[in-house]
């Protein structure tokens, strides 16, 4: 059989040729000690790119989004985030373990909260409540599907933090695809949010890496928790390399993924027991009900498996594909083969 057709992260892909040849050409230093060239200049064009004082490298997005916790907050606050959001959802338990804050967690549609409700969950100056410190957005939002949040949704949070004095942070682990996908600039998301991360090992397809951007009054307290969490690292300007050129040469291929998602939705809603329907796949993410008499999601996951197609099922009712630089056409027209034969459509 061919190489395993593999949906079930854009984390999986692997370097190619010349990303390769960019972190073997990598000019490295110890980042400890006196700086690591490519490591600032990752840090500074990410900045840029995302229109703030400066920004940090660290080995992943999971530590990006803590780095930025443990500088807004201290022991004892609480943190407003999105019901699904990967912070709260995904990261084990780390807002609670590393940093000692508590979460309060709103629903959203598809990934917007509703701002009047962030507002009325601020906690009162009162002795008796914990510190409202931080409120988190996420963009794309995993929970739904890859969802782009509207810009709109964003500036109306923003204004009720900035109306109540608080911190914003965005975890924009997949911001690059929120901006090809809207056709809006990374900035003008950013520009929500006091502090935000972004990960180049998901899309963007190198191996390591995730920065966190904000003002250099944040980025001071950023690095001592960086350094607390072991995220500060010697000579990783071969990893920034990698992370550089991703940023360089990938983020307008993400329309691509984005296509194939689509495509792979047509190939699928409607088939016996499953639904996705394209028109609600905005990125790379492509969330499939399973409601059929003979599979649920891991069974159907299974069979997949056996026609040499990777997909992840989230629960009994939920398959999760998604697009990335490692697969293309072929690909999706091979999940559509497999679908078809197993639930003999
Ligand atoms: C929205 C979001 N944020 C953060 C992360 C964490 O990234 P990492 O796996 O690099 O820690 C992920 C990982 O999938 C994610 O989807």
């Amino acid at each position: 059989m061919n190489a395993a057709s593999d949906f079930r992260s854009d984390t999986v892909t692997r370097p190619g040729a010349a990303m390769r040849a960019a972190i073997a050409a990598a000019e490295v230093g110890d980042d400890v000690l006196d700086g690591d060239p490519t490591v600032r200049k990752l840090e500074a064009r990410a900045a840029e790119w995302l229109g703030k004082d400066g920004a940090l490298f660290v080995p992943s997005g999971t530590m990006a989004n803590q780095v930025a916790l443990g500088a807004w907050t201290k022991p004892g606050d609480e943190i407003i985030v999105e019901r699904e959001a990967h912070v709260v959802r995904w990261e084990a338990g780390a807002a609670g373990f590393l940093h000692g804050v508590q979460s309060v967690t709103l629903s959203s549609v598809r990934g917007a909260m509703d701002p009047e409700e962030v507002r009325a969950t601020i906690r009162p100056d009162f002795i008796h409540c914990p510190r409202t410190a931080l409120i988190c957005i996420e963009q794309t939002h995993m929970g739904s599907g890859g969802s782009v949040v509207p810009l709109a949704n964003f500036e109306a949070i923003a204004a009720v933090a900035r109306e109540r004095k608080l911190p914003v942070h965005m975890d924009g682990a997949r911001l690059a695809n929120a901006a090809v996908a809207s056709g809006l600039a990374a900035q003008r998301f950013a520009a929500c949010a006091d502090s935000v991360s972004l990960c180049f090992s998901k899309g963007l397809g190198a191996p390591v890496g995730s920065v966190v951007a904000g003002s250099n009054e944040f980025l001071q307290r950023a690095k001592v928790v960086r350094k607390r969490l072991g995220g500060w690292m010697r000579q990783s300007g071969l990893l920034a390399a990698g992370a550089l050129y991703a940023l360089e040469h990938h983020v307008e291929r993400l329309a691509d993924d984005h296509a194939l998602a689509k495509a792979l939705a047509h190939a699928l809603h409607g088939l016996p027991g499953l639904a996705c329907p394209p028109e609600s796949v905005e990125t790379n993410l492509v969330l499939v009900q399973v409601a059929h008499a003979d599979f649920d999601g891991a069974a159907l996951a299974a069979r997949f498996k056996e026609h040499g197609v990777l997909v992840s099922a989230l629960s009994p009712r939920v398959l999760r594909f998604v697009t990335h630089l490692d697969v293309g056409r072929a690909d999706v027209e091979r999940v559509a083969r497999a679908a078809k034969t197993i639930l003999n459509a």
